[in-house]
């Protein structure tokens, strides 16, 4: 494994004009090699989006509904993380060397980064989606407890930051956009966060659809119940716990938060809301996405 001396939140990376952590930057070039299989089955997000939640019922719907198998190893070894690089982890490339067919991938990539033979080999895409307000606030704790990001600063100045596509993997609205056109020419199943919030069984019932795979009802409603918020923040190879704390500082902000939608209202001072909402507008313009920001 490559050892990184230093870990203090170094600045973002510009890659094609797109931010990223420095160490994620530096694995854009080796992934552009990566040898897709039929199989895979690639799971892209935008950050703080549901990706660990999707990920999770993902990986009971390959193992059967299996609790055990689901235990074998935390997340990231489980479903590996492709831009991944940090101290005192294997990085995700090293994973994927190591990881069985049929393989599902994580990203966050951008279009624009993502490894051109996974579009040209049409692997199926599982886009997770969640409304904007409650992704930069869900993305301004993360960044406070990942060390690998630069520092947030304030609130006020990390949501500003957001909205100009200064964090890391840039702009949110581009990258919901970008992935939600994609589809007409692309497998994707693009589902929402909210949804999932609403009527986890339904969504679970369209992935399976999206595979092709059934399962029988009662293996179906225990996916439901073990992939609850509440069971996956006990969840040790599923809530993060077992990453070292030079890269998440669970005492800062644990990356099992609240998961609730409708956060934002605990954040957003009506000033930030009124500013959001009219830049979002001129943002969003001409796009068919609809998201829900309340339940
Ligand atoms: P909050 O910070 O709002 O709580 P990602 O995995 O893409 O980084 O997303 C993390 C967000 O999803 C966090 O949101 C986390 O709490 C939430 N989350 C994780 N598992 C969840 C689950 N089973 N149900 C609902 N939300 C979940």
């Amino acid at each position: 494994m490559e050892q990184i001396q230093d870990t203090s939140r170094p600045p973002l990376e510009y890659v094609k004009g797109i931010p990223l952590i420095k160490y994620f930057a530096e694995v854009v070039g080796p992934l552009q090699s990566l040898q897709p299989r039929p199989d895979d089955l690639l799971i892209i997000t935008y950050p703080k989006s549901g990706t660990t939640w999707v990920s999770e019922v993902l990986d009971m719907i390959y193992q059967g509904g299996d609790l055990e198998k689901c235990q074998r190893a935390p997340m990231f070894i489980r479903v590996p993380f492709l831009e991944f690089k940090g101290p005192g982890c294997p990085s995700g490339l090293e994973v994927l060397k190591d990881t069985p067919a049929p393989r599902l991938l994580k990203t966050h990539l951008p279009l624009a980064l993502i490894p051109q033979a996974l579009l040209d080999q049409k692997v199926k895409v599982i886009y997770v989606a969640r409304n904007a307000k409650d992704v930069a606030v869900s993305y301004y704790h993360f960044y406070r407890m990942v060390q690998l990001n630069p520092d947030p600063g304030t609130w006020d100045s990390f949501l500003e930051k957001f909205m100009a596509g200064e964090v890391s993997y840039g702009s949110w609205y581009q990258h919901v956009r970008e992935w939600w056109e994609l589809r007409h020419t692309h497998p994707i199943l693009y589902l929402f966060y909210e949804d999932m919030k609403e009527d986890p069984k339904r969504e679970i019932r369209k992935i399976l659809e999206f595979l092709g795979r059934s399962l029988p009802e009662e293996t179906v409603d225990h996916i439901v119940r073990h992939t609850s918020f509440k069971e996956m923040k006990n969840n040790r190879m599923a809530n993060h716990s077992t990453v070292p704390t030079e890269i998440m500082d669970h005492s800062i902000s644990p990356f099992m938060r609240k998961g609730v939608t409708g956060d934002w209202k605990t954040m957003f001072t009506v000033a930030q809301n009124e500013r959001f909402d009219a830049d979002y507008a001129e943002k969003m313009a001409g796009c068919s996405l609809e998201f829900r920001s309340e339940l």
